[in-house]
């Protein structure tokens, strides 16, 4: 039996105490990696963010420019006297500001340079308890005077380690004057003190700092890098999901390990310790990829009937319709990918098996369509907010969807347009060809006078006139309307 956890909100510091029977409790037995260990397990769970926060520079994932040249910098004795370390949410910067702060301190550092993690001034630095390691947290502390205080002890020998290490968080939230007023002693420091600064928005930073500071941005871990620690995890806590599924999670988590940890919380309590792609598809309102696959395949055949169905299902199951439509969007961009790159995905951030799906449908509607497809999609996205019937704006969009992989391009519609016009005799000026993406937005989005109907003729039949000339089809007339509109051609 599991308790719910559905409700926790995994926190920088990640441990959350809920009120839960131990009998209730499953995984109680939560391994040597448990910070915890001592306090009743009853009353405490420990988010797997906080649980699996990398103790050594080899467990962090995704960064590695940033482990490199930290290595590089231990084993030459080059280590800068301030660091800043930038990027987006939950991708590192706290947990290497520790694992710095821990190698620079730590007596049994190995040759690989990592941190021992069992000494004790490791230990303490992991759990934010070591006397050498001022931590602090700038959004809360951002007045001159919090870094005047901070800063009085800048001259008091360490207690324990080599160093005295003061790491400042969310550095970006300090005051002018209290960046003045950091500034001297981050420039020249005591030879024993060393600076951290983190902070998520760099552009926040005045020059001045960021000019006396060795600068390491964290960039957002790639999907696929996500799914190989999800699985690592999962194994370790022994849950078990198929890739898919925590393929799902990892692309939800937009780059982020703590995000994707806490998803992977969120799921396990609802759905036990076999969630399934269902699950995850209930409990975070999405769709999954292969489904969207499916969608995109339907559309491409010109079948308006599956995209209405999808709509009618999204709306009732009370899915968050932009976020659906925004991983839309993102498929959309990696069939566009696909297309452009020749189609082998290499370099694509896609599980090698969904490839040879995704290239059908990417083919199907060949990259200008898609082109099309990725503008339509995200147009969507943009108005269903504030429109007053978003299920008619999704369903209309969906419709226009189906009709794109039917569309003729321009190239054929223009040798069409050429012969009838050779066969009128001059009544219809032929003309060259120019993007076809704007043909078809033209006879899509603007009901011309005569709509674009695509048959499996090619767009209706050309009529003879009483003189035996040959009159345009359909298409050829909305093409010749849409081209007229364009280019002014009269
Ligand atoms: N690169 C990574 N490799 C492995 N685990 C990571 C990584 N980044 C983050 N995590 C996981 O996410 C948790 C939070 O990471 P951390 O506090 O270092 O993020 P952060 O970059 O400081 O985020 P924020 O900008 O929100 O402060 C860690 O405890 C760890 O479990
Ligand atoms: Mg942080
Ligand atoms: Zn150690």
């Amino acid at each position: 039996m599991l308790f719910n956890r559905t409700a926790l909100v995994c926190t920088d510091d990640g441990n959350v105490t809920i009120g839960v029977p131990g009998s209730a409790l499953r995984g109680v037995d939560l391994g040597p990696l448990r910070e915890s260990n001592t306090r009743p397990m009853a009353e405490t769970y420990t988010v797997l963010a906080r649980k699996y926060r990398p103790r050594r520079f080899a467990d962090l994932i995704g960064q590695p420019h940033v482990v490199d040249a930290l290595r590089n910098a231990m084993a030459t004795g080059r280590v800068a006297q301030a660091f800043l370390l930038t990027g987006s949410r939950g991708t590192g910067k706290t947990t290497s500001a520790r694992l710095i702060a821990s190698a620079l301190n730590c007596p049994n550092r190995g040759k690989d340079h990592e941190p021992c993690g069992e000494c004790e001034s490791c230990r303490d630095i992991a759990r934010g308890e070591d006397l050498d390691v001022m931590e602090m947290d700038a959004a809360s502390n951002s007045r001159v005077d919090d870094i005047r205080q901070r800063l009085e002890s800048v001259d008091t020998r360490p207690a324990r380690g080599a160093f005295r290490i003061f790491i400042i968080d969310e550095v970006h939230m300090l005051s002018t004057s209290a960046f003045n007023a950091l500034l001297k002693t981050l420039e020249e420091p005591p030879p024993h003190v060393k600076f951290i600064l983190a902070t998520t928005n760099p552009e926040k930073i005045p020059e001045t700092i960021l000019s006396r500071v060795q600068r390491y941005d964290f960039r957002r871990v790639t999907a696929t890098e996500l799914v190989a620690r999800l699985a690592m995890i999962c194994n370790a806590e022994k849950i078990h999901a198929d890739e898919p599924v925590l393929r799902a999670v990892a692309e939800m988590a937009e780059g982020g390990v703590r995000d994707a940890l806490g998803r992977l919380d969120q799921l396990v309590a609802f759905a036990g310790d076999k969630p399934t792609l269902e699950h995850a598809e209930k409990v975070f309102g999405l769709v999954s990829r292969p489904r969207l696959v499916e969608l995109l395949q339907a559309l491409a055949q010109g079948d308006a009937r599956h995209g209405l169905l999808f709509a009618e299902e999204v709306f009732d199951s009370g899915k968050d319709v932009a976020e659906v439509l925004g991983s839309l969007v993102s498929l959309t961009r990696l069939l566009m990918l696909l297309a452009a790159s020749g189609g082998d995905g290499k370099g694509l951030d896609l599980p090698a098996d969904e490839v040879p799906q995704m290239h059908k449908v990417a083919d199907r509607f060949g990259l200008q369509g898609l082109v099309y497809l990725a503008e339509l999609l995200s147009d969507c996205r943009q108005r269903v907010r504030r429109a007053a019937f978003p299920r008619v704006v999704v369903e209309s969009t969906l419709v226009k969807l189906s009709m794109v992989g039917r569309l003729e391009t321009l190239e054929v519609l223009l040798s069409r347009l050429n012969e009838a016009s050779a066969d009128s005799g001059g009544d219809i000026s032929p003309v060259s060809q120019e993007s076809d993406s704007e043909v078809k937005r033209q006879s899509l989005n603007s009901a011309p006078k005569a709509p674009v109907t695509p048959a499996a003729d090619g767009g209706g039949k050309a009529g003879i006139t009483s003189d035996g000339a040959r009159t345009p089809t359909e298409v050829e007339r909305a093409a010749v309307e849409a081209v007229r509109r364009k280019f002014g051609a009269k």
